[in-house]
């Protein structure tokens, strides 16, 4: 069990959350929801002693598995000892027993040395390796791939590396930090399987709604400063929070109008002769005081690309015969296309398949072995990463305001001003650090940009990941209302079905145009 007393949160001017009383219990599998920057990551980062609250105590297992949002800080070690860093305790005592090893062994490293290997028998150290191997295939990391650092391999993998690094070690509890976010399709529904499955306290942060629905026993929802525990899965939490909230606000409604008759009664007789009349429904106005209903946390950003002035060519993109190929491992092989002006053309398929490779390329980040690609007249390409921090620094101190006014020369401060209060950063929020940005923020940032700077060509991978569901929706909107081309990279059908007309599918047998849209495609 999980218990959280009395937790409150601070970030800067902020109060995230005040007073949260909430206990998690084994079995039970529960859903952490609230729209981007709520909290969610900081409350699990609580929970898990790495990061402070401003009172409250936490309770926790023995054994907890976490997994983080951040795959930065693994990039120099190999796959393997990712995994095995999920047990802290065989990981630090393998760490010490290595580098006492490589010292003179005198009488006091030999005690040592002994009490270390008595910790990692106590850890089933000795299966560790083969234990990590079976968490990796299940999780369909190839055995080749194991012995790699993580910088080798693809990025979605370097996600469910940690994932199983989460699940290592046989976790009592298991709190995962968006863990679908660089998953496809058939990798969701293993994980689906698996949680269903586990036995421990599961506390799950996800955007995705069907996960959540499939998933979850309970929703642990942050909104109006605190967490409301609800059972059921998320669209049984939206309808009953919805439920409440009417009937609170029902009830304050005829609380006020109770209260302002009451008033001008009093208004009325106050200084004549009917004085207890009067007191007595001064007492009756006091008692019946509505409730301080809380603003709810969640807001739509107003999301629109505009395009330049002038249109690019009514040839966008020519690409003939391009291949690229990892360490003699071939991605792409001999692929043509070609885009028109206006196209809004969705990319799909299995993780590892070289969705993010073709984005690159057509984005010109990222240089073909073979073959040619050709930008048409006045192609002004946006480019939006699946990785964040390809393209916003999170270890500097730049503000949100000077990340984006450097997007673009000479522009005016209160442009810049105009499309971050669009995109939710409000007022002070401007002049955050973009170190402190959620994901879900960050991905907005990297948005704000996109709008700023009237790109043509939108290229875009899986821009939906780490966005609540009001973002995707403003999302989906925009690119359907965009006059420029799209193309987009995504696991999500809604948007997938809203946007793209066009389909650029990655199979077994090799990379399918289709001109149609998904639904055509799947039926075919
Ligand atoms: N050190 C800090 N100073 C000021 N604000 C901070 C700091 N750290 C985090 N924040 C802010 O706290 C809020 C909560 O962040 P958190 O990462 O917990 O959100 P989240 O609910 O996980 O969002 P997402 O759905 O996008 O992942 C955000 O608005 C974030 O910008
Ligand atoms: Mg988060």
């Amino acid at each position: 069990m999980i218990t959280l007393t009395n937790i409150s949160k601070k970030v800067g001017p902020r109060l995230l959350f005040e007073n949260i009383n909430a206990s998690f219990n084994a079995g039970n599998r529960y859903g952490l929801t609230g729209p981007n920057g709520s909290g969610k990551s900081t409350l699990m980062k609580i929970m898990m002693g790495m990061e402070e609250s401003n009172g409250g105590t936490v309770t926790l297992p023995r054994k907890v598995g976490f997994l983080k949002q951040n795959i930065e800080d693994f990039k120099d070690q190999d796959v393997i000892s990712v995994v095995i860093m999920g047990n802290k305790r065989l990981w630090a005592a393998l760490q010490e027993r290595d580098e006492l090893y490589t010292q003179e062994i005198t009488n006091e490293i030999g005690i040592r040395l002994g009490e270390l290997e008595e910790i990692i028998a106590e850890e089933n150290g000795y299966s560790a390796e083969s234990e990590a191997e079976e968490l990796l295939v299940g999780m369909g990391i190839a055995q080749s791939l194991h012995p790699k650092k993580m910088h080798q391999i693809p990025l979605d993998s370097q996600f469910r590396v940690l994932l199983c690094q989460a699940l290592f070690g046989e976790p009592e509890a298991l709190l995962l930090d968006e863990p679908t976010n660089h998953l496809d399709m058939e990798s969701i529904g293993w994980l689906e399987q698996f949680l269903s499955r586990y036995k421990g306290v599961l506390i799950v942060i996800s955007h995705d709604r069907h996960f959540l629905n499939t998933v979850t026993t309970q929703i642990a929802d942050i909104d109006y400063e605190t967490v409301i525990i609800y059972t059921g899965n998320y669209d049984q939490m939206v309808i009953a929070k919805t439920a409440v909230r009417s009937r609170a606000e029902d009830e304050n409604k005829s609380k006020e109008k109770k209260i302002s008759q009451l008033q001008d009664f009093v208004s009325r007789f106050g200084a004549g002769t009917r004085a207890s009349q009067v007191q007595s429904r001064i007492r009756e106005i006091n008692r019946l005081q509505p409730l301080d209903l809380k603003k709810s946390n969640i807001q739509r950003p107003y999301i629109r690309f505009y395009p330049p002035e002038k249109p690019s060519g009514e040839i966008v993109l020519k690409v003939e015969n391009i291949s690229k190929s990892y360490d003699a491992h071939p991605v792409i092989k001999n692929y043509s296309c070609e885009i028109l002006r206006g196209d809004k053309i969705g990319v799909i398929g299995n993780n590892g398949r070289g969705k993010s490779t073709l984005l690159k390329m057509l984005a010109g980040v990222l240089k073909q072995d073979s073959g040619k690609i050709e930008w048409g007249h006045q192609v002004q390409i946006g480019y939006f990463p699946q990785n964040h921090s390809d393209i916003v620094n999170k270890k500097g101190s730049q503000t949100i305001f000077d990340w984006l006014k450097a997007k673009k020369e000479n522009v005016y401060d209160q442009d810049v001003r105009s499309v971050l209060g669009k995109m939710l950063f409000g007022g002070d929020d401007a002049f955050k650090p973009v170190a402190h940005l959620s994901g879900g923020e960050t991905a907005r940032l990297i948005m704000a940009g996109m709008m700023l700077c009237n790109y043509n060509f939108l290229i875009m991978d899986e821009p939906n990941n780490h966005l609540d569901l009001e973002a995707v929706a403003a999302l989906a909107w925009a690119l359907e209302d965009f006059k420029g081309t799209v193309i987009m990279a995504s696991h999500d059908r809604g948007l997938l079905n809203e946007v793209a007309t066009q389909i650029i599918a990655f199979e077994d047998d090799g990379i399918h145009n289709f001109k149609g849209p998904l639904e055509e495609y799947l039926a075919t």
